[in-house]
C-alpha cells in the first residue's frame, strides 16, 4: 500500500468540483480498487436525530444493512465508543453483523465534526488479519478530509 500516493488521490477527489456523495463514491471506488485487501468500502452517517447509522455511499456487494442501530455490530459499537475498531477475525466477535460469509475481517474508523462522532468509514476484507497501523493512518486521513467537506 503506497500511503502517500493514495492520500494525494484522496485529496484530489476532496477538492474536485463533484457533489459530496459523488466524492464519497469516488473515495470508496479508489480504496477498493487500489487496496487488495479491501473488498467492501462504505460510509455510514448518523441518521438525523435517530440513534442509528445510515449507509451513504459504498463500493462492493450491496448490503441489506443500510440502517444500523447504535450499539449493534462493529459499526454500531464505534458510533458509541468514538474509537477505531480493528477486527482481524470477525468470527471471534459476538456483536457482529455479517455482510456475507466471505468476510473475515473488518475495520471501522469514526468521522468527527466539532468533536462529535457523526459517521464512519467501514471496510470489510475477505482476508484474515490483513490490517496494520497503515490502514488506520490512511483511514483517519480519509475521515479528516471527509469531515472538512460535510454538507450537514
Ligand atoms: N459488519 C458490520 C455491518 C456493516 S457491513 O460490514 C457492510 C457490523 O458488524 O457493524
Amino acid at each position: 500500500m503506497e500511503i502517500e500516493s493514495l492520500k494525494s488521490e484522496i485529496s484530489k477527489i476532496i477538492s474536485s468540483g463533484s457533489e459530496f456523495n459523488d466524492k464519497l463514491k469516488d473515495i470508496c471506488n479508489l480504496l477498493k480498487e487500489k487496496i487488495i485487501h479491501y473488498d467492501w468500502v462504505g460510509f455510514y452517517f448518523k441518521n438525523g436525530n435517530k440513534e442509528e447509522l445510515k449507509l451513504a455511499r459504498f463500493a462492493g456487494k450491496p448490503t441489506e444493512h443500510t440502517l444500523i442501530p447504535f450499539g449493534k455490530g462493529i459499526c454500531g459499537q464505534v458510533a458509541l465508543s468514538n474509537e477505531n475498531f480493528v477486527v482481524q477475525d470477525v468470527f471471534e466477535q459476538d456483536n457482529y453483523i455479517s455482510c456475507g460469509i466471505k468476510v473475515k475481517s473488518e475495520i471501522v474508523v469514526p468521522i468527527f465534526k466539532n468533536g462529535q462522532n457523526i459517521g464512519q468509514i467501514d471496510i470489510d476484507s475477505h482476508q484474515r488479519s490483513p490490517f496494520t497501523k497503515k490502514d488506520e493512518e490512511l483511514l483517519e486521513f480519509v475521515c479528516e478530509k471527509v469531515s472538512g467537506i460535510l454538507p450537514f
